[in-house]
């Protein structure tokens, strides 16, 4: 249903006769609670049914798409995980009793994001609620296990190849995690990373704050430290000492907020990065999206003035597209300007590609 349409027919019910309640409700939204501002482009709702004739509940989305809920016989409580976009989701929630009538809730949420313009913070009144307390899990440990999950061990589905030596412990079959029931979409994009498909959440979400989020230390068992540097070393061995000797350094990286630039649960994208590499790049660069980099003074007939920093091979690395990171190293180097060489001279990188 389109919800225009939907907004037309609500008013035409109203004139109609029919009521929409305000008091007399015919359900509550147990979770979550409205301006609450969010990380991944998901949220879960829960409600409960207050009144046994209501017999739908239909979702509607400022798109205008819709998700209907229908209740059964005898459950009160219904679950449903709804998409969100970047930036503010006012959700409009309807739900219909056996005379027609109509009660009518809205949620707004906000999905931030550093790296979208527009969308970094969330606006003044909302502000991010933690769900995992004891309190709150009460509220669903009657139909949902709640506990940690009970790990075999081995390292079954986890791909060592470099990363290191440790041994984990895992599930044999991650889909029985207890958390898979209400957080399986973080796992769900293309790249999907090691520890989070195998569902070995609290290998980051050890319920310990950092430097940048101590203001939440205690509000979630399962709150991650911010910067996230450390857990990601944790298993990402030997990096840290090669990164956090070079000469030259990336402020992002430096900062150790290393999901700035990559998701922590899975990604479209090649090394699960929130964007394309070249599109990351240039969020925070704008500047060198015109084209124009590198050799900028020449104008080459071929490549229309400037170096072309994407859409050719990469000459360097095969099988890839050169990109920025075909000449800088994101996590730092001992070139200057995080150039793919050693030392001041920026033409020594040209001989990554270009042999004479
Ligand atoms: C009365 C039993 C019951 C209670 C209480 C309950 N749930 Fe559920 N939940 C279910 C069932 C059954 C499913 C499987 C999907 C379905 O049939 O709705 C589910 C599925 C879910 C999902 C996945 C929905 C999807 O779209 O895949 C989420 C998220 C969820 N529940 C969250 C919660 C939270 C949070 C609470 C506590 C605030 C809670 N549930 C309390 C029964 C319950
Ligand atoms: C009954 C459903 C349910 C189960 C089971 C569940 N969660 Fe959650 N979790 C939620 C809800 C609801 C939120 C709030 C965010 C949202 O709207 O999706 C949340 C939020 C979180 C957060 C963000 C911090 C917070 O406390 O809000 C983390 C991290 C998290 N869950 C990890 C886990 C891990 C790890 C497990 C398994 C041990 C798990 N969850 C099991 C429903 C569940
Ligand atoms: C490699 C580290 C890592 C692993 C593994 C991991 N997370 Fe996260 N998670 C993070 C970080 C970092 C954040 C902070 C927000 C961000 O960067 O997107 C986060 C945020 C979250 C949030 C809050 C999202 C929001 O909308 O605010 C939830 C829920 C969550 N994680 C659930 C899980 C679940 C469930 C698992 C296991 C399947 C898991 N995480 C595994 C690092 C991790
Ligand atoms: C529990 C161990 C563990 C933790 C913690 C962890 N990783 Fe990983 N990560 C892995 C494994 C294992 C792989 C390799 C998966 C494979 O090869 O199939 C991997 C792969 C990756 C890759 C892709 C590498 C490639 O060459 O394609 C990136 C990028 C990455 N991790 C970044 C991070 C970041 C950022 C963090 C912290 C937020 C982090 N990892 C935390 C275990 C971990
Ligand atoms: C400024 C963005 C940015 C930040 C911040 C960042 N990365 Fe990366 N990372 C990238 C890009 C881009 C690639 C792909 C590089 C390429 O093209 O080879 C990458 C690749 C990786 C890889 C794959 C293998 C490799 O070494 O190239 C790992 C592992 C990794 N990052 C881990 C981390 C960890 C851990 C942190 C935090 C300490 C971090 N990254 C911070 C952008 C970033
Ligand atoms: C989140 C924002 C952000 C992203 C994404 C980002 N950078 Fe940066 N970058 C910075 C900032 C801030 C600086 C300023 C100097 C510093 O603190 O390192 C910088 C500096 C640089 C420098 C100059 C370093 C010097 O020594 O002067 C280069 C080169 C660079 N970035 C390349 C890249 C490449 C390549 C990518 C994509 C893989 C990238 N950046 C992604 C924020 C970002
Ligand atoms: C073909 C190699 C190459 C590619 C591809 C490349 N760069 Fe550079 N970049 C250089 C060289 C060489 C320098 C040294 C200064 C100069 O010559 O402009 C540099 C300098 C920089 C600097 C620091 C100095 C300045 O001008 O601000 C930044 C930031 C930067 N590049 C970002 C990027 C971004 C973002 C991309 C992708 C859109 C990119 N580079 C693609 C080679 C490259
Ligand atoms: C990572 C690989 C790589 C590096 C490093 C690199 N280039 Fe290039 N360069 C290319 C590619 C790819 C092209 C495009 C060739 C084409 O048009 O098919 C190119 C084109 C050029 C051209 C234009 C040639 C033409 O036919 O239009 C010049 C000049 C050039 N590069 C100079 C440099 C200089 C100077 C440096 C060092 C500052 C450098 N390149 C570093 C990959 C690289």
């Amino acid at each position: 249903m389109r919800g225009t349409i939907f907004y037309v027919l609500l008013l035409a019910f109203v004139f109609a006769g029919g009521k929409v309640f305000a008091n007399n409700d015919s359900f509550e939204i147990v979770k979550p609670l409205s301006l609450g501002v969010y990380d991944e482009d998901y949220a879960s709702i829960v409600i409960k049914r207050l009144d046994d004739s209501m017999q739908r509940v239909t979702i509607l989305f400022d798109d205008n798409t819709t998700k209907v809920i229908e209740t059964k016989e005898k459950r009160k409580i219904y679950c449903s995980t709804v998409k969100l976009k970047l930036g503010n989701n006012k959700i409009t929630l309807v739900g219909y009793d056996k005379a027609g009538d109509m009660t009518v809730k809205e949620i707004n949420l906000y999905y931030r994001s550093e790296i979208y313009e527009g969308f970094n913070y969330a606006p003044d009144g909302y502000k991010r609620n933690f769900f995992h307390t004891d309190k709150n899990e009460k509220l669903c440990s009657s139909c949902h296990n709640m506990k940690e999950d009970k790990k075999t061990s081995r390292t079954k589905h986890i791909k060592k190849s470099e990363i290191n030596a440790r041994e984990f412990d895992i599930l044999e079959d991650p889909e029985k995690s207890n958390c898979y029931q209400c957080h399986k979409t973080v796992t769900f994009r293309k790249n999907g990373h090691a520890p989070a498909v195998n569902f070995l959440c609290t290998e980051c979400h050890t319920g310990r704050s950092g430097e940048f989020n101590a203001q939440y230390e205690g509000k979630s068992k399962y709150l991650m430290p911010d910067p996230i540097m450390n857990r990601c070393f944790s298993c990402h061995e030997g990096v840290k000492e090669k990164w956090f000797s070079n000469t030259s350094e990336h402020g992002p990286l430096r900062s150790g907020r290393c999901n700035k630039c990559h998701n922590p649960h899975s990604s479209p994208n090649e090394f699960h990065l929130r964007k394309p590499i070249w599109e990351l790049c240039t969020t925070c660069h704008d500047e060198k999206a015109s084209g124009k980099h590198v050799i900028g003074s020449f104008v080459f007939g071929r490549n229309k003035g400037g170096h072309p920093t994407k859409g050719r091979p990469d000459p360097s690395r095969p099988g890839r597209e050169l990109v920025c990171s075909s000449c800088h190293n994101p996590h730092g180097s001992n070139g200057i300007y995080l150039l793919r060489t050693n030392g001041k001279d920026t033409y020594s990188v040209c001989r990554r590609c270009h042999k004479k």
